[in-house]
């Protein structure tokens, strides 16, 4: 079993659109119940946490949902701005105001990414960075799709190698050696079961033991529809098909073949998953447009176990 809430820090990814935020929120939730201080880390730029519980976030701030619940939205200037303060006080405030400075920061490739790590590194901290904030138990980052999310776990290691003496070198080393550590850094890879979204979900798979030399710790498949019929239902079902005259009928039975379909298509595509680790499904909920917190609870009881 994962034990995700051993470790520090839970980078939630996958294909755009799968549930990575509404993955992360229910973790969070479950975390919070367990007992634990937990942050739900959006990378993303929005901010789905604080939504779901009718918060309305400032922007890089940290805000408390519930008991135990907190939620933030990163943002690079913030982070940028709190990183120069605590490095390098009055002149990083002064660099922090540069216009010029912020040119930089925005031109250099993988900046951005660097300061989102190394905010959600700062947030799981022993020892807080921002002056009187409470270290937490458990980071929970909403990260972005596959291939950025891989980017900014790739961030701290390539910064130490371009740098490598100095602060930043040091730095990039120390959080690389937390993503690396899987005591303390999990990865949650969130598919549907589709076909594209988990051939994205494999593809993590080796570019996660490139980046981090760490495989997915827990692979959810989100949305599955229950199978409802057999083997034998169908062909019964198929028959009845076949032989009625009846137009309600007729619809009826089309539509549960219909979805019988779908949901052998599903099994399909989470039998490509394999079983190391054994796929942790989560159903389909029928809701009105987003999912509020009622349906987060619902997956959040389904996710408790992976803690
Ligand atoms: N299990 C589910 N059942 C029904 N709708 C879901 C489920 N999981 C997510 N959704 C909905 O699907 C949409 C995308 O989910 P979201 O978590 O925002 O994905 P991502 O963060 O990967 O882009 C949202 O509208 C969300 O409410
Ligand atoms: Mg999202």
């Amino acid at each position: 079993m994962a034990a995700l809430a051993d470790k520090r820090l839970v980078f939630v990814t996958g294909k755009g659109g799968v549930g990575k935020s509404t993955v992360a929120i229910a973790l969070g939730l479950a975390a919070a119940r367990r007992g634990l201080r937990t942050i739900v880390a959006e990378l993303s730029g929005q901010a789905r946490a604080a939504e779901a519980f009718g918060v309305k976030p400032p922007s890089g701030e940290e805000v408390r949902l519930t008991d135990r619940l907190h939620a933030i939205s990163v943002d690079m200037e913030h982070a940028m701005e709190e990183y120069l303060h605590e490095r390098a006080g009055r002149v990083g405030d002064l660099l922090a105001a540069s216009r010029a400075f912020h040119a930089f920061a925005h031109a250099t490739p993988g900046m951005r990414e660097l300061l989102s790590v190394g905010k959600v590194w700062e947030l799981a901290a022993e020892r807080r960075r921002v002056p009187g904030a409470q270290p937490y138990d458990l980071v929970l980052v909403d990260a972005p799709a596959t291939g950025h999310a891989l980017g900014a776990l790739r961030a701290p290691a390539t910064f130490a190698e371009i740098a490598r003496v100095g602060p930043i070198a040091h730095q990039g080393r120390t959080i690389d050696a937390t993503l690396r550590d899987p005591a303390q850094t999990a990865v949650v890879a969130v598919a549907l079961p589709e076909e594209m979204p988990v051939t994205e979900t494999l593809a993590l798979r080796r570019g996660l033991r490139d980046a981090i030399g760490q495989e997915p710790a827990v692979v959810v498949v989100n949305a599955c529809l229950p199978q409802r019929l057999g083997p034998r239902q169908a062909t019964t079902a198929a028959q009845a098909l076949e032989a009625t005259d009846d137009r309600v009928a007729h619809a009826a039975l089309r539509a549960a073949l219909s979805q019988h379909a779908r949901a052998g298509a599903q099994r399909e595509q989470v039998a490509r998953l394999g079983d190391a680790p054994a796929p942790v499904e989560l159903p389909y909920l029928f809701a009105s447009a987003t999912l509020g917190p009622a349906e987060l609870a619902t997956l959040a009881d389904r996710l408790e176990p992976l803690l």
